[in-house]
Protein backbone atom coordinates (compact mmCIF):
# COMPACT_ATOMS: atom_id res chain seq x y z
CA UNK A 1 0.00 0.00 0.00
CA UNK A 2 1.00 3.57 -0.64
CA UNK A 3 0.84 6.82 1.25
CA UNK A 4 -2.40 7.49 -0.08
CA UNK A 5 -3.78 4.00 0.51
CA UNK A 6 -3.12 4.23 3.84
CA UNK A 7 -4.07 7.80 4.55
CA UNK A 8 -7.85 7.23 2.70
CA UNK A 9 -8.17 3.86 5.19
CA UNK A 10 -6.29 5.96 7.57
CA UNK A 11 -9.28 8.89 7.34
CA UNK A 12 -12.27 7.04 7.78
CA UNK A 13 -11.19 6.40 11.56
CA UNK A 14 -11.07 7.96 14.80
CA UNK A 15 -8.05 8.93 16.79
CA UNK A 16 -7.50 5.80 18.81
CA UNK A 17 -8.74 3.44 15.50
CA UNK A 18 -5.89 5.21 13.51
CA UNK A 19 -3.42 4.88 15.94
CA UNK A 20 -4.23 1.36 16.43
CA UNK A 21 -3.93 0.96 12.63
CA UNK A 22 -0.13 2.23 12.24
CA UNK A 23 0.45 -0.14 14.82
CA UNK A 24 -0.56 -3.33 12.50
CA UNK A 25 0.39 -1.76 9.41
CA UNK A 26 4.28 -0.11 10.36
CA UNK A 27 5.65 -3.22 13.17
CA UNK A 28 8.91 -1.74 12.78
CA UNK A 29 8.63 1.38 14.91
CA UNK A 30 6.23 4.63 15.77
CA UNK A 31 7.39 7.08 17.86
CA UNK A 32 5.16 10.23 18.87
CA UNK A 33 7.09 13.27 19.87
CA UNK A 34 5.83 15.42 22.61
CA UNK A 35 6.35 19.28 23.81
CA UNK A 36 3.97 18.38 26.36
CA UNK A 37 1.70 20.97 24.63
CA UNK A 38 -2.39 20.43 24.82
CA UNK A 39 -2.30 18.80 21.29
CA UNK A 40 1.06 16.38 22.42
CA UNK A 41 -0.52 15.32 25.61
CA UNK A 42 -3.89 14.66 23.82
CA UNK A 43 -2.58 12.32 21.51
CA UNK A 44 -0.33 10.32 23.97
CA UNK A 45 -2.90 9.78 26.37
CA UNK A 46 -4.65 7.60 23.72
CA UNK A 47 -1.31 5.76 23.14
CA UNK A 48 -0.78 5.52 27.19
CA UNK A 49 -4.61 4.74 27.83
CA UNK A 50 -4.76 1.73 24.85
CA UNK A 51 -1.47 0.53 25.79
CA UNK A 52 0.55 0.51 22.15
CA UNK A 53 4.01 -0.09 21.49
CA UNK A 54 4.64 3.49 20.46
CA UNK A 55 7.62 5.54 21.67
CA UNK A 56 6.37 8.49 23.48
CA UNK A 57 9.33 10.92 23.65
CA UNK A 58 10.92 14.64 24.17
CA UNK A 59 13.38 16.52 23.16
CA UNK A 60 15.18 18.21 26.65
CA UNK A 61 16.70 20.78 25.17
CA UNK A 62 18.06 22.23 28.25
CA UNK A 63 16.04 25.41 28.24
CA UNK A 64 12.34 23.92 28.75
CA UNK A 65 10.29 25.63 31.55
CA UNK A 66 10.05 24.67 34.80
CA UNK A 67 6.38 24.10 34.16
CA UNK A 68 7.05 21.81 31.35
CA UNK A 69 9.25 19.38 33.42
CA UNK A 70 6.28 19.43 36.00
CA UNK A 71 4.14 18.32 33.18
CA UNK A 72 6.16 15.66 32.22
CA UNK A 73 6.53 14.30 35.23
CA UNK A 74 2.24 14.66 36.27
CA UNK A 75 2.07 12.61 32.65
CA UNK A 76 4.48 9.76 34.17
CA UNK A 77 2.48 9.67 37.44
CA UNK A 78 -0.80 9.43 35.70
CA UNK A 79 -0.21 6.61 33.30
CA UNK A 80 2.87 5.06 34.77
CA UNK A 81 4.68 4.39 31.38
CA UNK A 82 8.53 5.75 30.09
CA UNK A 83 8.65 8.90 27.80
CA UNK A 84 11.91 8.87 26.36
CA UNK A 85 14.28 12.17 27.10
CA UNK A 86 16.91 12.59 23.89
CA UNK A 87 19.63 15.41 24.62
CA UNK A 88 21.79 17.52 22.42
CA UNK A 89 24.92 16.91 22.24
CA UNK A 90 27.55 18.26 25.16
CA UNK A 91 30.49 18.72 23.26
CA UNK A 92 28.46 20.99 21.00
CA UNK A 93 26.62 22.97 23.40
CA UNK A 94 29.49 23.38 25.50
CA UNK A 95 31.22 24.85 22.03
CA UNK A 96 28.10 27.18 21.15
CA UNK A 97 27.99 28.42 25.23
CA UNK A 98 31.86 29.26 24.67
CA UNK A 99 32.17 30.71 21.33
CA UNK A 100 28.88 33.00 21.59
CA UNK A 101 27.67 32.83 24.98
CA UNK A 102 24.16 30.78 26.46
CA UNK A 103 21.79 33.73 24.72
CA UNK A 104 23.17 34.09 21.17
CA UNK A 105 19.98 33.35 19.95
CA UNK A 106 18.81 36.92 20.29
CA UNK A 107 21.14 38.11 18.16
CA UNK A 108 20.33 36.84 14.75
CA UNK A 109 17.84 34.42 13.14
CA UNK A 110 21.23 32.59 12.11
CA UNK A 111 22.34 32.75 15.55
CA UNK A 112 19.00 31.26 16.58
CA UNK A 113 18.52 28.25 14.17
CA UNK A 114 22.28 27.45 15.18
CA UNK A 115 20.88 26.79 18.71
CA UNK A 116 17.49 25.29 17.39
CA UNK A 117 20.14 22.78 15.25
CA UNK A 118 22.23 21.76 18.27
CA UNK A 119 19.23 21.69 20.60
CA UNK A 120 16.15 20.08 19.00
CA UNK A 121 17.34 18.84 15.42
CA UNK A 122 20.10 16.65 15.82
CA UNK A 123 18.60 15.32 19.29
CA UNK A 124 15.42 14.60 16.55
CA UNK A 125 17.71 12.85 13.71
CA UNK A 126 19.09 10.63 16.80
CA UNK A 127 15.37 9.97 17.68
CA UNK A 128 13.64 8.86 14.37
CA UNK A 129 17.00 7.06 13.10
CA UNK A 130 15.20 3.48 12.51
CA UNK A 131 11.71 4.95 12.58
CA UNK A 132 8.90 4.38 10.27
CA UNK A 133 6.38 6.60 11.36
CA UNK A 134 6.62 9.93 13.74
CA UNK A 135 3.66 10.92 15.04
CA UNK A 136 3.46 14.78 15.66
CA UNK A 137 0.71 16.96 16.95
CA UNK A 138 0.80 19.54 14.32
CA UNK A 139 -2.46 21.27 12.71
CA UNK A 140 -2.95 23.15 9.66
CA UNK A 141 -4.39 26.18 11.62
CA UNK A 142 -1.25 26.90 13.78
CA UNK A 143 0.17 29.14 11.15
CA UNK A 144 0.57 29.97 7.25
CA UNK A 145 3.59 27.81 6.75
CA UNK A 146 1.73 24.76 8.62
CA UNK A 147 -1.24 24.52 5.97
CA UNK A 148 0.30 21.72 4.32
CA UNK A 149 0.45 19.25 7.05
CA UNK A 150 -1.80 16.54 6.13
CA UNK A 151 -3.11 13.42 8.22
CA UNK A 152 0.38 11.42 6.49
CA UNK A 153 2.46 12.66 4.57
CA UNK A 154 6.22 11.28 3.64
CA UNK A 155 8.62 13.22 4.91
CA UNK A 156 12.13 13.31 2.86
CA UNK A 157 14.52 14.88 5.20
CA UNK A 158 14.07 12.23 7.75
CA UNK A 159 12.98 9.57 5.22
CA UNK A 160 9.76 8.20 7.23
CA UNK A 161 5.98 9.08 7.21
CA UNK A 162 5.01 11.48 9.10
CA UNK A 163 1.11 10.71 11.19
CA UNK A 164 -0.53 14.16 12.21
CA UNK A 165 -4.10 13.18 13.81
CA UNK A 166 -4.88 16.58 14.43
CA UNK A 167 -4.04 18.04 11.13
CA UNK A 168 -7.16 19.06 10.70
CA UNK A 169 -8.76 19.86 14.18
CA UNK A 170 -9.31 23.59 15.74
CA UNK A 171 -7.66 24.35 18.28
CA UNK A 172 -11.55 24.20 19.99
CA UNK A 173 -11.77 20.52 18.91
CA UNK A 174 -8.53 19.73 20.56
CA UNK A 175 -9.33 21.66 23.82
CA UNK A 176 -12.48 19.71 24.12
CA UNK A 177 -11.28 16.53 23.68
CA UNK A 178 -8.66 17.33 26.19
CA UNK A 179 -11.07 18.11 28.57
CA UNK A 180 -13.36 15.14 27.80
CA UNK A 181 -10.34 12.60 28.06
CA UNK A 182 -9.57 14.71 31.43
CA UNK A 183 -6.06 15.23 30.19
CA UNK A 184 -2.83 16.48 32.27
CA UNK A 185 -2.78 20.30 31.06
CA UNK A 186 0.48 22.28 31.09
CA UNK A 187 0.01 24.89 33.28
CA UNK A 188 0.99 27.85 30.95
CA UNK A 189 -2.02 27.15 28.28
CA UNK A 190 -4.40 28.64 31.33
CA UNK A 191 -1.28 31.70 31.27
CA UNK A 192 -1.83 32.91 27.78
CA UNK A 193 0.78 29.86 25.84
CA UNK A 194 -1.12 28.18 23.38
CA UNK A 195 2.30 26.87 22.11
CA UNK A 196 5.29 25.58 24.23
CA UNK A 197 8.87 25.65 23.19
CA UNK A 198 11.74 26.53 25.27
CA UNK A 199 11.76 29.07 28.12
CA UNK A 200 14.12 31.72 26.46
CA UNK A 201 12.17 31.47 23.11
CA UNK A 202 8.50 31.43 24.55
CA UNK A 203 6.08 33.86 25.53
CA UNK A 204 2.57 34.30 26.40
CA UNK A 205 -0.18 35.49 23.45
CA UNK A 206 -2.30 38.77 23.75
CA UNK A 207 -5.77 37.90 22.97
CA UNK A 208 -6.39 37.94 19.07
CA UNK A 209 -2.70 37.51 18.39
CA UNK A 210 -1.46 34.60 16.32
CA UNK A 211 -0.91 31.45 17.89
CA UNK A 212 2.79 30.94 17.36
CA UNK A 213 3.29 34.88 17.76
CA UNK A 214 4.81 34.30 21.31
CA UNK A 215 7.40 31.81 19.69
CA UNK A 216 10.65 33.78 19.27
CA UNK A 217 8.56 36.92 18.83
CA UNK A 218 11.73 39.17 18.36
CA UNK A 219 11.89 37.92 14.52
CA UNK A 220 9.79 38.23 11.47
CA UNK A 221 6.15 36.53 11.62
CA UNK A 222 6.87 34.74 8.78
CA UNK A 223 9.70 33.08 10.61
CA UNK A 224 8.66 30.79 13.20
CA UNK A 225 10.00 27.32 12.53
CA UNK A 226 13.38 25.78 14.32
CA UNK A 227 13.99 23.19 11.42
CA UNK A 228 11.42 20.14 13.40
CA UNK A 229 9.19 20.18 10.53
CA UNK A 230 9.89 22.97 8.14
CA UNK A 231 13.49 23.91 7.30
S1 LIG B 1 8.16 23.77 16.95
O1 LIG B 1 8.80 23.20 15.76
O2 LIG B 1 7.69 25.15 16.77
O3 LIG B 1 8.95 23.62 18.18
P1 LIG B 1 5.59 23.10 18.03
O4 LIG B 1 5.96 23.58 19.38
O5 LIG B 1 4.55 23.82 17.27
O6 LIG B 1 6.89 22.90 17.12
O7 LIG B 1 5.21 21.58 18.14
C1 LIG B 1 4.86 20.84 17.00
C2 LIG B 1 5.22 19.39 17.23
O8 LIG B 1 6.65 19.29 17.29
C3 LIG B 1 4.72 18.82 18.53
O9 LIG B 1 3.43 18.31 18.35
C4 LIG B 1 5.74 17.77 18.83
O10 LIG B 1 5.45 16.59 18.11
C5 LIG B 1 7.02 18.33 18.26
N1 LIG B 1 7.85 19.01 19.27
C6 LIG B 1 8.00 20.33 19.47
N2 LIG B 1 8.85 20.57 20.49
C7 LIG B 1 9.25 19.36 20.93
C8 LIG B 1 10.13 18.90 21.97
N3 LIG B 1 10.81 19.73 22.76
N4 LIG B 1 10.28 17.56 22.12
C9 LIG B 1 9.63 16.70 21.32
N5 LIG B 1 8.80 17.08 20.35
C10 LIG B 1 8.61 18.38 20.15
FE1 LIG C 1 17.71 27.38 21.46
FE2 LIG C 1 15.56 28.95 21.67
FE3 LIG C 1 15.75 27.09 19.72
FE4 LIG C 1 15.37 26.40 22.29
S1 LIG C 1 13.94 27.52 20.94
S2 LIG C 1 16.75 25.43 20.87
S3 LIG C 1 16.66 27.93 23.36
S4 LIG C 1 17.00 28.95 20.00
Amino acid sequence: MNVLEHSSALEKLNIVEQLQYLVQHFPHGIKCSTSFGIEDQLITHHIFKNNLPIEVFTLDTGRLFQETYATWNATLTRYQKTITPYFPPQQEVEKLLKEKGPNSFYESVEQRKACCHIRKVIPLQQALSGTQVWITGLRQDQSQQRQEVKLLQADEQYRLLKFQPLWNWTFEAVKTSAEKNNIVLHPLHSKGFPSIGCMPCTRAIQPGEDVRAGRWWWEDANNKECGLHIK
